[in-house]
C-alpha cells in the first residue's frame, strides 16, 4: 500500500476503508477483515456511524499488528466542546477496543447559521484534540467538512489541522476548499469518492473506465488519487472491497482527468456545512 505524508511527517496509507452506512453487525466485522486481507491498512470510522464496536471486532480479528494499521475516528456534533470531546474520545477508544488513534477529526464544524459563537465552539473542541495529541493518544488531528472560513479560525492555534475530510467525487470538486488545504499543508481526504455509488452509472465515466480496462469505481478512486485527495471508498461486498484497492496499476490521462472534472454532479449528498441542521 502506497502512503501519503501528513504535515507532521506521519505516513498515511493512500486508500482508506470507509465504514459510513455499514451496519453494527457481523457484516462490518467481516468487511473490515476482508479489507485488511486485501491489503487495506487504513480504516475510517466515526462515532456517529454507530458501528465502532463492529469495526473494533474486525480490527481485533484481522491478524495485523496494531502499529501496522492506521485508524481514524471523528467526534460527533453533539460532543463539541472541551470536556465532551475528551469523553467522546474515551468512548470511541473503548468501542473500537484500542488504546490510541492514528487520526481524530472534528466531524462537522459548528457553523454560524446555528451558533452565534461558532468559532469559540470549534476552538474549544480543537483544544481538547490538541491536548490528546500532545499526550500521545492520537498521532494526528484534523477536521472534516470544514470550508475555508471554518479552517481559517483554527489556523492560528498551537497545532494546526493535518487533514480535512470532505465530500469529493466526480461532479463535486470543492475547489476553494481543496486550494485552501493545499496552500496550508492540510491533506484532503475524500468521503464518498463514488458519489455514494450513484456516480457509477454515469455512461461517460463507464466509457472512460472501459478504455483503461477498469471499473467506473476504480476510475473514481484513481481520479481522487491523481488529485492528491485520499479516497475512502465504502463497501461491505468482498469483491468490491478488493476492486476498490486495485487502483495502482494504471494512470488516467490529463485529457480524461479534465473530462471527469467537468462531469455533472448526480451522486452528491447535497450536504452543505453552512446549511445542515445536525
Ligand atoms: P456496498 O457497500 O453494498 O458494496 P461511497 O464510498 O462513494 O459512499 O459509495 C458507497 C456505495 O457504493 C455503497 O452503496 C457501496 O455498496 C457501493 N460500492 C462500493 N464499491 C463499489 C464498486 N466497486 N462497484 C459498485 N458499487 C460499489
Amino acid at each position: 500500500m502506497q502512503t501519503m505524508k501528513l504535515s507532521n511527517g506521519i505516513a498515511i496509507p493512500s486508500v482508506g476503508y470507509g465504514t459510513w452506512q455499514s451496519p453494527d453487525s457481523e457484516i462490518t466485522v467481516t468487511g473490515v477483515k476482508a479489507a485488511v486481507s486485501c491489503g487495506y491498512r487504513h480504516i475510517d470510522a466515526a462515532a456517529i456511524y454507530g458501528n465502532e464496536v463492529s469495526v473494533g471486532k474486525g480490527i481485533a480479528a484481522c491478524g495485523i499488528p496494531r502499529e501496522d494499521l492506521f485508524i481514524t475516528s471523528k467526534v460527533w456534533n453533539a460532543d463539541r466542546g472541551y470536556d465532551q470531546t475528551l469523553a467522546a474520545f474515551e468512548k470511541t477508544l473503548s468501542d473500537l477496543g484500542l488504546d490510541y488513534l492514528d487520526l481524530y477529526l472534528i466531524h462537522w464544524p459548528a457553523a454560524s447559521h446555528r451558533f452565534k459563537r461558532w468559532e469559540e465552539i470549534n476552538l474549544s473542541t480543537w483544544q481538547a484534540m490538541t491536548e490528546l495529541y500532545k499526550a500521545g493518544k492520537i498521532r494526528a488531528i484534523g477536521v472534516s467538512n470544514f470550508k475555508p472560513h471554518h479552517l481559517a479560525a483554527l489556523m492560528k492555534t498551537e497545532v494546526q489541522p493535518q487533514v480535512n475530510q470532505i465530500e469529493f467525487h466526480p461532479g463535486f470538486l470543492q475547489e476553494d476548499t481543496v486550494r485552501y488545504c493545499r496552500e496550508n499543508g492540510i491533506l484532503v481526504e475524500a468521503w464518498s469518492p463514488l458519489g455514494t455509488g450513484r456516480m457509477l452509472s454515469n455512461p461517460e465515466l463507464q466509457e472512460i473506465a472501459r478504455h483503461y480496462g477498469k471499473s467506473a469505481a476504480q476510475v473514481c478512486i484513481r481520479w481522487c488519487l491523481q488529485h492528491e485527495a485520499l479516497p475512502l471508498p465504502k463497501s461491505v461486498t468482498p469483491s468490491r472491497i478488493q476492486e476498490n484497492i486495485d487502483v495502482f496499476d494504471f494512470e488516467i490521462s490529463t485529457a480524461d482527468m479534465k473530462s471527469i472534472d467537468l462531469m455533472d454532479n448526480f451522486g452528491g449528498s447535497g450536504l452543505d456545512p453552512d446549511k445542515v441542521l445536525f
